[in-house]
C-alpha cells in the first residue's frame, strides 16, 4: 500500500506511527470510538469501477486489509512551513484546536467529506462528524470553520449596531479557497494493480495468518479447512476482543474482494446486498430506492435507513457490514432463512454452523397494507450502542384496520433478540384501536420481562421502553391508517409522539468588547488572536508526549492492576509472563530504590501494592518488553492470587460503616436553629450527583530517560505538575530532586486528572528506566480504570424559608466519594462548600463535608474540583423551594441572589459583583418572558409526549488555589541577541491556550509584536518549585510573574531606549548585550491569603425538549453570560466557556460510569462510557463576555474562566427538571420530586410517571444484586 503516496511494505510490529516517522494520527481509544486516528483510505473499488475515498478508524484497520490501498494521513495534505491544506487552517483559524489531539481526525473527517463531495450541505458535514469526539472545544467552532465549505452560509443571529461589541473570531474572507484539482491523486501504479485480476494473498505475523481469498470457491475452501478461522470485513466487531480480552484468532479469513459477496442485486421480493457489502454502500442503495420506488413497498429501506443515521460513525459505516443487524432475510451456501429469532441463538452468536459463511442478505419490500417502524432508544443519540432497539410490522388485512400479521422484535431486552410471540399471537384479528393497545401493552408488560439484575442495568426503563416505543408504533400506524382509510385524524396533541428524532443544525452567537479605539495594532492583548500552536496541531506536527522518537535501546511498559476491589495479596505468579516474547523484566514494589509511599498532598499511598490491593485497578506492578504489544500481553498474564476483603464502594456503603477520612470540614454563619424557627416551611431533600471521567484525548503518558551518571533522570510527561512529579519520582527513587528533570511540552488535554494522578505512572515508569529508556502510554482502558475521576457527591440538605420564596437558612451535608486515599478530596469537599450557596444570599447556614474512605481508585480534581457538585446541591433546594412555593423558579432564584458587599459564609465581601448584571442581559439576550410563555404554551395546548422547560442558573466561582501556599508562580525570560524572546513559566498548556495568553501578556510588557516570543516547554530546571497548573489561576499568576520578569528586563533596557529612541528592539537589545547586561530575568509572584483572590461570574439560560415516551432530550437553546474581566484573549476566553459548557453537559444530563457490586470499572471506552458529541451542541448557542466590567485584582485587568463556566450546564440539568414537571403535571403530580444527575434518558423517563411506568415498577431494593451500585 501507499502511505501519503511512499511505497509502504508490511513488517511485523509495523503499526505504530513512530515507525515511519509520523506523528500526526492519534490514538485516542482504539476502539474506533473517538476518531482521533482517522485516516483516508482510497482504493480503486473492483466491482463499483471506480476509486472511492473513505474516512476509517487507523486503529481498527489491520493493517494486511490496506493491500492495494492509498492511506493519507492529516501529515500527508499539508504543513505549516509548505502549504497547509484549508481544511487545516479553517480549524486552527476558526478556534476549533485547543489541545489538539483531535484535530487531526476532525482534519482528516473533512478532508475525506471534500474529496467525495466538494461542496457539501450542513447535514453532510454533522454526519462526516458522528464518529469524532472533542473533549476541549464543545464542537460549535469546529464546525463554524467547517461550515465555511458548505453550500449555504450561515454566520450566526446577531446583528449589533455598538462598534464596541464584536461577534466575529477570524475573517472568513481571508481563507484558503478550496481547489479540489490540487489534491494528492490516486497513485497510477494502484490503480493498475487494483484493475488486475484478485490472487489470493497471505500474510503471516507472529501469532495470526490472514488470508485474503480472491473467489468464493476458494473462500469455502479455507473454511472448510480452517472451520475455526474468522471472517473479517470491516474488523469493527472482531478487532476489540483481540485488543482489549487477549483474544486470537489464529487464522482470518478477509473476503472483502470477493465478488458475490460485494454484489448488490434487484429481485421481485426486495434487494440482495452480499455480505461484505458495507453499511455506507447499504445506505446509498436504500436511499435511491425510497427515492424511485412507490412508497408503501420502501417501508421497511426507510427505517433501516432511519436506524443507519443512528448506526456508529462514519468512519464505522464505511467498512463494517450489516451482519449483525435485525434484518429480515439470509442466505447461505445451503439455501434461503429468515432472519428470526432463531437465528441468533446466544449473545454474539448466530445459526451459522462453523464451515458456513453468509452469502447474502435480502431485505424485503413492503406491500400495501403493511407498515412497518423501527425504534432505538441509546443513551446518546449519535454513535451509541441501543439501550434497546426494536422493528415493528403489521399487515392490516384489505382496507381495514384489522390485524392480519404482527410482528414485534426488540434488542436489548436478553442477550439475543426478541420477539414477544404471545403479545404478537393476541393482537391477530384485532381492530387497530385502544382497546388492542391496552391488550398490548398489559401483555408486553408480562412478555418482556427482565431479572432485576439483567446485564447493562436499567430494567424498569428497558421495560418501560417496550411499551412506550409499541405505544408509538401504534399511533404511527394509527396515523397512517387515517391517511389511507380516511379514518378519524390523530390530533396534534398526540401526534408528537410519532414524529423522528430531528435536530435542526446548530446556529450561535459569540459576543466580546473590542479593543479601545486607540490600542496599538501590535499590542495584541483583547483581541481574538489563535491558539499559537493550532496551525501545527491541525497538520500533524505538534509533538505530544509519545511522539517523541524513540530511543535506540527504550523499552516498553504495561501496567499490572489489581482485579479485587480488597483484597490480601498471596502470591504473585510471572511464569506464564515470562515466556512471552520481548519480556526484559517486571517491577513490583521491593524494586523500587527510594520510597514506595507517595501522595500528592498527604502521603497515604503506595507507588506500587505490596501486601495488599485496595480498588481494582491497584497497580501492583508493571511489565517492560521490546515493544507494547509484548508488554501488554505479558502483564495480562501475570497471575495474582487474593484472599479477599468486603469492599466497601458506594457512599452509602461508606455511611453505613461510618469510612471516612479526616478531618470532616464544617463551614458555618448565623444561626441556622433560630433561621429554621423564623421560617414559615421547612422542606428537605437529597441529589446524587454522579461522578465522571476526564476522558482527556491523550491517555496519560510518560517518557523516562536515565542520564547514566549520579542518579540523573529526564522524565517527559503528560502532566499538569511537573514540580510534583519530580518531587515524587526523586522519592522514590531514593535521589534529590535536582538529579530529576520534568519536561512537558503540551498535554492532549487534562482537565485535572493529569493533576496528582499521573504522578504514580510517572513514578513506575522511572522506576523501570534506571538503566533503558522506558515509554508507557495507557490505553484508554487502563486510561479510566487506574487513574479516577471526578468524586460523585451525595448533599442531603434541610431549607428554612417563606411562603415568598425568600429562604431564612440552610443546613447541608456533602458526602464526596474519595476512593482509596486522600489525593486532593480535603479540597475538593472544601470547595464544595466554599459553594454551598452558590450565588445566593442566606442568611444562616452550616455545610459539613465528609470525604467517603472506598475502595474505588482514588478520585482527583476535575474541573471545578468540588465546586460544581456543591452548587448543584443549592440549585436542587432551589429548585424544590420554587415547586413546593408554585412560584416561577427563575422568581425565587432572582430573589435570593446575592447583591453588591454582601459577606459569603466564610466571610468574604462580594466586590464588584456582577452577577445582577449578567442576569439582566441573560434574560435580554435569551428572550427569557417571551421563551417562557412559547414554552408554557407548547405543553399545555399542544404536545402531551414532548415537553419543553426552561431554565435561569446562576454561578460565582472563587479564583485561588484554596490552599494558600500554591498561590505563587515563577517565570523565565531570557532575550537573545537577535531580539527573539524565550519565555518560560511554571504553567503547563493543554489546550487551554495559557502559552497564548502567556505571549500575550510578555508582549505588551516587552511592548515587540507575539512573534518575536516562543515557549518551548514547561520544565522544572527553568522555573522551580512551580504550582499545577489548575485551579483556573494560571494566567493570573503565572501572567503576573511573566510580568514582573518582564519589568526587571525592561529597566534595564531602559538607559539604552533613551540614549536611542528611535532604535529598534534589536538595537536595544545589542547595546544592551554589548554592555554586559544580563538579559536574562525570572519572575515570581504570590497573592494574598484571602480566600479568594476575587470571583468570577456568571449566568446561563437553557431551553429543552424532552420525549416523555423515551426520555431523549435535546437542548434547543443556551445563552451564557461570563465576566471574564477584561478578556485577555476573547477567542480562547470563548473557547473555554463553550468547552467547560459541554463538558458540564455530559456531567449532568449523559456521563456516568458503572461500577460492578464488586468495584470493578463496567465503562471503560467510548463505546461504553458517553462523552457529549457534536450532535449534543445546542440548536442555538450564544455566549456573551460581559462588557465593560473590568477586574483590579488580576493580569491587566482580566480574570480567568478555565472551570467556572462549567456549571452553567445546570441550566439545561434544570430545564429538564421542569420539562418533567410538565409531563408530571399531565399524570396529577406535582411539587419537589428528586432528581438525581445526570439527568440521563433513562432518569427522564422514569421520571415522567404516567399508565406505561406503572405497569414495569422497580424490584425491590435488597431482593437482588443489582448489574451495578451507584457509588
Ligand atoms: C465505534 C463502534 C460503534 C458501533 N456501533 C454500532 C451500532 O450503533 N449498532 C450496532 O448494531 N453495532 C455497532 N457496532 C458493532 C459493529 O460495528 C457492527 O456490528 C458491524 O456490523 C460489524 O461489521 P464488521 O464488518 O466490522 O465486522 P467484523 O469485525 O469484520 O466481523 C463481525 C463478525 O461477523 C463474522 N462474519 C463476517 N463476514 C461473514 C460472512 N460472510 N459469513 C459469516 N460470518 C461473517 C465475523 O467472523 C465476525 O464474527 C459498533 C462498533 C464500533 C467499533
Ligand atoms: S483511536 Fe481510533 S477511534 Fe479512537
Ligand atoms: S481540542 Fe479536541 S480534544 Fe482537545
Amino acid at each position: 500500500f501507499m502511505l501519503n503516496l511512499v511505497k509502504m511494505e508490511v513488517r511485523p510490529h509495523a503499526a505504530h506511527d513512530a515507525d515511519v516517522g509520523l506523528t500526526g494520527t492519534k490514538l485516542g481509544c482504539a476502539e474506533g470510538g473517538c476518531g482521533a486516528c482517522t485516516v483516508m483510505i482510497s482504493k480503486f473499488h473492483p466491482h463499483l469501477k471506480c476509486i472511492v475515498h473513505h474516512a476509517v478508524n487507523a486503529c481498527l484497520a489491520p493493517v494486511c486489509s490496506l493491500h492495494h490501498c492509498a492511506v493519507i494521513t492529516v501529515d500527508g495534505i499539508g504543513t505549516v512551513a509548505s502549504r497547509l491544506h484549508p481544511v487545516q487552517e479553517r480549524i486552527a483559524k476558526a478556534h476549533g484546536s485547543q489541545c489538539g489531539f483531535c484535530t487531526p481526525g476532525m482534519v482528516m473527517s473533512m478532508y475525506t467529506l471534500l474529496r467525495n463531495n466538494p461542496e457539501p450541505s450542513m447535514v453532510d458535514i454533522e454526519e462526516a462528524f458522528q464518529g469524532n469526539l472533542c473533549r476541549c472545544t464543545g464542537y460549535r467552532p469546529i464546525l463554524e470553520g467547517y461550515k465555511t465549505f458548505a453550500k449555504v452560509l450561515d454566520f450566526g443571529l446577531w446583528y449589533c449596531e455598538d462598534p464596541t461589541v464584536l461577534n466575529q473570531m477570524y475573517d472568513p474572507s481571508k481563507f484558503i479557497p478550496l481547489d479540489p484539482t490540487q489534491e494528492v491523486i490516486f497513485p497510477p501504479e494502484l490503480l493498475n494493480l487494483g484493475k488486475q485480476p484478485p490472487r489470493q494473498m497471505k500474510f503471516k505475523g507472529e501469532r495470526v495468518l490472514w488470508i485474503q481469498p480472491s473467489t468464493l470457491t476458494e473462500l469455502l475452501d479455507l473454511k472448510s479447512h480452517y472451520p475455526e478461522s474468522k471472517l473479517v470485513v470491516g474488523n469493527t466487531e472482531v478487532g476489540m476482543p483481540m485488543k482489549f480480552k487477549n483474544l486470537l484468532y489464529p487464522v482470518i479469513l478477509a473476503p472483502a474482494y470477493i465478488s458475490e459477496l460485494n454484489s448488490v442485486q434487484h429481485t421481485k421480493q426486495g434487494i440482495v446486498f452480499g455480505a461484505a457489502c458495507t453499511l455506507t454502500l447499504l445506505g446509498e442503495v436504500l436511499r435511491d430506492a425510497v427515492a424511485k420506488l412507490p412508497t408503501y413497498q420502501t417501508e421497511v429501506f426507510k427505517a433501516i435507513l432511519e436506524q443507519l443515521r443512528w448506526f456508529a460513525g462514519k468512519q464505522i459505516r464505511n467498512v463494517a457490514v450489516c451482519l449483525e443487524q435485525t434484518i429480515i432475510k439470509y442466505c447461505f451456501k445451503f439455501g434461503a432463512v429468515l432472519m428470526d429469532d432463531n437465528f441468533f441463538p446466544g449473545y454474539r452468536k448466530t445459526a451459522l454452523k462453523p464451515e458456513e459463511i453468509l452469502l447474502s442478505i435480502e431485505i424485503p419490500y413492503t406491500k400495501k397494507g403493511q407498515y412497518f417502524s423501527a425504534f432505538k432508544q441509546s443513551p446518546r443519540q449519535e454513535d451509541d450502542i441501543a439501550i434497546v432497539t426494536c422493528g415493528m410490522n403489521v399487515v392490516f388485512k384489505e382496507g381495514s384496520n384489522i390485524v392480519e400479521k404482527i410482528l414485534l422484535s426488540f434488542g436489548g431486552m436478553a442477550p439475543t433478540t426478541v420477539i414477544p410471540k404471545t403479545t404478537c399471537k393476541k393482537l391477530i384479528g384485532s381492530a387497530w384501536n385502544e382497546k388492542l393497545l391496552e391488550d398490548a401493552c398489559a401483555s408486553l408488560a408480562e412478555e418482556m420481562v427482565l431479572p432485576p439484575s439483567a446485564p447493562g442495568g436499567m430494567v424498569p426503563y428497558r421495560r418501560t421502553l417496550t411499551l412506550s416505543l409499541f405505544f408509538k408504533f401504534y399511533l404511527t400506524v394509527k396515523h397512517y391508517l387515517a391517511v389511507d382509510l380516511q379514518h378519524e385524524v390523530l390530533i396534534r396533541y398526540y401526534s408528537s409522539a410519532t414524529e423522528l428524532f430531528h435536530k435542526d443544525s446548530p446556529s450561535s452567537v459569540q459576543l466580546f468588547q473590542a479593543v479601545p479605539p486607540g490600542q496599538s495594532s501590535e499590542d495584541f492583548v483583547g483581541r481574538p488572536i489563535m491558539h499559537l500552536s493550532a496551525l501545527k496541531q491541525a497538520t500533524g506536527e505538534a509533538v505530544y508526549c509519545d511522539d517523541i522518537p524513540c530511543y535506540e535501546n527504550e523499552l516498553h511498559l504495561a501496567l499490572i492492576t489489581s482485579t479485587k476491589a480488597h483484597a490480601h495479596i498471596l502470591s504473585i505468579d510471572t511464569g506464564e509472563a515470562m515466556t512471552v516474547p520481548g519480556v526484559v523484566a517486571f517491577v513490583f514494589a521491593k524494586d523500587i530504590p527510594g520510597s514506595n509511599i507517595t501522595g500528592p498532598a498527604f502521603y497515604d499511598e503506595s507507588v506500587l501494592a505490596e501486601k495488599m490491593v485496595t480498588c481494582v485497578g491497584h497497580i501492583v506492578g508493571a511489565v517492560v518488553a521490546d515493544t507494547q504489544a509484548h508488554a501488554q500481553r505479558a502483564a495480562k498474564v501475570v497471575k495474582i492470587t487474593y484472599d479477599e476483603l468486603k469492599p466497601i464502594i458506594s457512599i452509602q456503603d461508606a455511611i453505613d460503616s461510618q469510612s471516612f477520612y479526616q478531618p470532616v470540614r464544617t463551614m458555618k454563619k448565623g444561626d441556622t436553629a433560630q433561621g429554621f424557627k423564623d421560617s414559615d416551611h421547612i422542606l428537605e431533600g437529597e441529589i446524587h450527583i454522579g461522578g465522571q471521567e476526564h476522558f482527556y484525548l491523550e491517555t496519560n503518558c510518560t517518557v523516562a530517560v536515565p542520564k547514566g551518571e549520579d542518579g540523573e533522570m529526564e522524565l517527559f510527561v503528560s502532566t499538569q505538575t511537573a514540580s510534583k512529579t519530580q518531587a515524587l519520582v526523586a522519592k522514590a527513587l531514593g535521589v534529590p530532586a535536582n538529579r530529576i528533570v520534568c519536561r512537558v511540552k503540551r498535554m492532549g488535554g487534562g482537565f485535572g486528572g493529569k493533576e496528582s494522578r499521573s504522578i504514580i505512572l510517572s513514578t513506575v515508569v522511572a522506576v523501570a528506566a534506571m538503566k533503558r529508556p522506558v515509554r508507557c502510554m495507557l490505553d484508554r482502558d487502563e486510561d479510566m480504570l487506574v487513574t479516577g475521576g471526578r468524586h460523585p457527591f451525595l448533599g442531603r440538605y434541610k431549607v428554612g424559608y417563606m411562603t415568598s420564596g425568600k429562604i431564612i437558612a440552610l443546613d447541608v451535608t456533602f458526602y464526596a466519594n474519595a476512593g482509596n486515599s486522600k489525593d486532593l478530596s480535603f479540597s475538593i469537599v472544601e470547595r464544595a462548600l466554599f459553594h454551598m450557596e452558590n450565588s445566593y444570599n442566606i442568611p444562616h447556614v452550616c455545610g459539613t463535608g465528609y470525604m467517603c474512605k472506598t475502595n474505588l481508585p482514588s478520585n482527583t480534581a476535575f474541573r471545578g474540583f468540588g465546586g460544581p457538585q456543591g452548587m448543584m446541591v443549592a440549585e436542587s433546594w432551589m429548585s424544590d423551594v420554587a415547586l413546593a412555593c408554585g412560584i416561577p423558579s427563575y422568581e425565587v432564584r432572582r430573589m435570593n441572589l446575592y447583591n453588591e458587599g454582601d459577606l459569603t459564609p466564610f466571610n468574604q465581601r462580594l466586590e464588584q459583583f456582577t452577577i445582577g448584571k449578567c442576569w439582566e442581559e441573560c434574560l435580554d439576550i435569551s428572550n427569557y418572558m417571551k421563551r417562557q410563555g412559547a414554552v408554557e404554551e407548547f405543553n399545555r395546548y399542544f404536545h402531551r409526549w414532548t415537553k419543553r422547560g426552561l431554565s435561569i442558573i446562576p454561578t460565582k466561582f472563587g479564583i485561588s488555589f484554596t490552599s494558600v501556599f500554591l498561590n505563587q508562580a515563577g517565570a523565565l525570560v531570557h532575550i537573545y541577541t537577535d531580539g527573539s524572546v524565550l519565555l518560560t513559566h511554571g504553567g503547563t498548556e493543554m489546550g487551554q491556550g495559557l502559552h497564548t495568553k502567556m505571549v500575550q501578556v510578555a508582549s505588551r510588557a516587552l511592548g515587540i509584536p507575539c512573534s518575536k516570543i516562543f515557549i518551548s516547554e514547561t520544565s522544572t530546571n527553568t522555573v522551580a518549585n512551580t504550582s499545577p497548573t489548575a485551579a483556573s489561576a494560571s494566567s493570573d499568576l503565572n501572567g503576573m510573574a511573566v510580568y514582573n520578569a518582564c519589568q526587571t528586563l525592561l529597566q534595564r533596557l531602559e538607559p539604552y531606549k533613551v540614549k536611542n529612541p528611535k532604535g529598534s528592539w534589536e538595537d536595544w537589545v545589542n547595546a544592551a548585550y554589548f554592555d554586559r547586561v544580563n538579559l536574562s530575568a525570572n519572575g515570581f509572584y504570590n497573592n494574598s491569603g484571602r480566600a479568594f483572590n476575587y470571583f468570577s461570574y456568571g449566568v446561563s439560560c437553557s431551553e429543552v425538549e424532552i420525549d416523555c415516551l423515551t426520555g431523549r432530550q435535546k437542548t434547543l437553546h443556551t445563552t451564557i453570560v461570563m465576566d471574564v474581566g477584561k478578556s485577555l484573549n476573547p477567542a480562547i476566553d470563548i473557547g473555554q466557556v463553550e468547552g467547560a459548557f459541554m463538558q458540564g453537559l455530559g456531567l449532568f444530563t449523559l456521563e456516568e460510569l458503572h461500577y460492578s457490586p464488586q468495584g470493578s470499572l463496567l465503562t471503560r471506552g467510548p463505546g461504553m462510557y458517553k462523552i457529549p458529541a457534536f450532535g449534543d451542541i445546542p440548536v442555538e448557542l450564544q455566549v456573551s463576555l460581559l462588557r465593560d466590567s473590568p477586574n483590579d485584582k488580576a493580569i491587566f485587568s482580566s480574570k480567568v474562566l478555565g472551570e467556572p463556566p462549567l456549571f452553567m450546564a445546570a441550566s439545561v440539568f434544570y430545564a429538564i427538571k421542569d420539562a418533567i414537571t410538565a409531563a408530571r403535571s399531565e399524570s396529577g403530580l406535582s411539587g419537589p420530586f428528586r432528581l438525581d444527575s445526570p439527568a440521563t434518558s433513562e432518569r427522564i423517563r422514569n421520571a415522567c410517571e404516567d399508565r406505561f411506568t406503572k405497569l414495569c415498577p422497580p424490584a425491590e431494593p435488597g431482593t437482588y444484586t443489582p448489574w451495578a451500585v451507584r457509588v
